[in-house]
């Protein structure tokens, strides 16, 4: 039996962002973009995670502008975009009429492929998201984030996707943010998706542990059938694994994707000279990082730790913080560790050694998360901590976007003169503040010949490190 399979190629969207701080322009994307619909992808992520905040906040670019023009460069292959259910592309939770809105504009700009996830894989924060994804005529794909943890365990998963399954999604996405997903588990764990759903899988790897290329070939032979990838010089550390290793690995045998890999060739070139040209963003993270493995946090928690403390001269307590997360993590019921719970549980961690007592000082997040604004927790939060940090006070149980009133309306009385199209209102509903210094600074620029060039290039106005 043939079993093609498919490559969905990142480089665009968690390439860029993962190797190079989301900071590559249109200009520099529409440079490639025509030569890479022609090889063959079954998908390109161009859109969403961090690049909408970028393009506006660092850019000086219009995130929906770089959309159409994306579709409009990109005539065959299909793009998708990632989705953080009810945060959408934000760090808070929207009202529904704004997350109806913003997938509706999506699909309307030029999106097919939704993916949508959840940190704590709380599939209410998802559902809305999904429904509209549905509505609007497109693909609805739902990632699981993926985690080790006493309750993380297969079963724990093949459930969540039954779920998925019966919310009407189209596909299944591994999501494995930190690279912790070991080659025979993802064998074990495609192998019981696919038997218990049928639906098609995709699978997401980060390279950080140097795992990402064998747990791909696992999973493949258990029946995988789509791999995130980027192309070679956007590609490994805390990127995807290469485009050309995968294709190359599977040419000949059932599951050859059908891809050239000398038309790869000229691209990959074209690449290592942008990722040259962006040296100063570039992360350099290590090739591989064995620390992933052995403390099963993602890698930028790690060195986050060790730049705080460092900067605290406080360094001597790294081993003691790296012992504290997995006891946070335990009390808050195991949250998988990505965006934005790693923040939470690295930042408490920090809190809990330097502060000599354990939740004496917490964030506000923190309380929020212990009130159960961010959803329900993968296992009962320890009751003992809650009361500490947020007293008598009685979490919400409910779907946390149930108690939000709706939004659109009193954001467009808000963005005034400023907003020109729906798109314009979506983007102050995310990040009003970024959003409403984008559209002055365009308003005022529609009077201002030279500013024009500038914007009209694409290049970027200023740069502010992160
Ligand atoms: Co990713």
């Amino acid at each position: 039996m043939i079993q093609k399979v498919k490559i969905c190629d990142t480089t665009l969207r968690d390439g860029q962002q993962s190797l190079l701080a989301t900071r590559l322009s249109l200009e520099d994307i529409l440079s490639v973009a025509e030569q890479m619909d022609q090889i063959g992808f079954y998908s390109m992520e161009v859109w969403g995670g961090a690049t909408f905040d970028s393009c506006m906040r660092f850019l000086n670019e219009d995130p929906w502008e770089r959309l159409r023009q994306l579709r409009k460069t990109i005539k065959n292959t299909k793009l998708q975009m990632l989705l953080r259910g009810q945060n959408l592309l934000g760090y808070r939770h929207y009202a529904d009429d704004v997350v109806d809105e913003f997938v509706k504009r999506s699909v309307a700009n030029g999106i097919d492929i939704i993916r949508i996830f959840d940190a704590l894989n709380d599939l209410r924060n998802v559902e809305r998201s999904l429904y509209a994804t549905k509505k609007e005529g497109a693909h609805a794909q739902v990632a699981i984030s993926y985690t080790n943890s006493p309750v993380h365990n297969m079963n724990y998963f093949v459930n969540i996707c039954k779920d998925i399954k019966e919310m009407g999604a189209d596909s299944i996405c591994i999501k494995d943010m930190s690279g912790i997903l070991y080659p025979f588990d993802a064998y074990e764990l495609v192998s019981l998706i696919k038997k218990a759903t049928a639906l098609p899988v995709e699978l997401h790897c980060h390279y950080t542990s140097g795992m990402a290329a064998m747990s791909y070939l696992k999973a493949v032979e258990a029946g995988c059938d789509i791999l995130d990838c980027a192309i070679s010089p956007m590609a490994l550390s805390a990127s995807q694994p290469a485009d050309e290793t995968m294709i190359a690995s599977f040419a000949g045998t059932k599951y050859d994707t059908g891809i050239d890999i000398d038309a790869l060739a000229a691209l990959a070139e074209k690449f290592k000279l942008i990722r040259q040209e962006y040296h100063k963003f570039d992360l350099a993270s290590p090739q591989v990082d064995p620390n992933v493995l052995r403390y099963q946090m993602p890698g930028g928690m790690i060195s986050n730790f060790i730049s705080q403390l460092r900067e605290g001269n406080a360094l001597d307590r790294l081993p003691e913080v790296l012992e504290e997360v997995p006891r946070v993590r335990a009390d808050m019921g195991y949250p998988p560790l990505v965006t934005p719970s790693s923040q939470m549980v690295g930042s408490q961690a920090l809190l809990n050694v330097l502060g000599g007592e354990r939740y004496k000082m917490t964030t506000n997040e923190i309380k929020n998360y212990f009130r159960g604004e961010y959803g329900q927790p993968p296992a009962p939060v320890n009751e003992q901590i809650r009361k500490k940090v947020i007293g008598d006070e009685q979490p919400i149980t409910c779907r946390p976007a149930d108690l939000l009133p709706p939004q659109l309306e009193a954001a467009k009385n808000e963005l005034g003169v400023y907003m020109e199209t729906m798109e314009d209102l979506l983007s102050y509903c995310l990040f009003p503040q970024v959003a409403k210094d984008f559209l002055k600074t365009r308003l005022a620029g529609k009077t201002n010949v030279e500013f024009n060039m500038v914007h009209g290039a694409g290049k970027p106005v200023s740069y502010v490190p992160i």
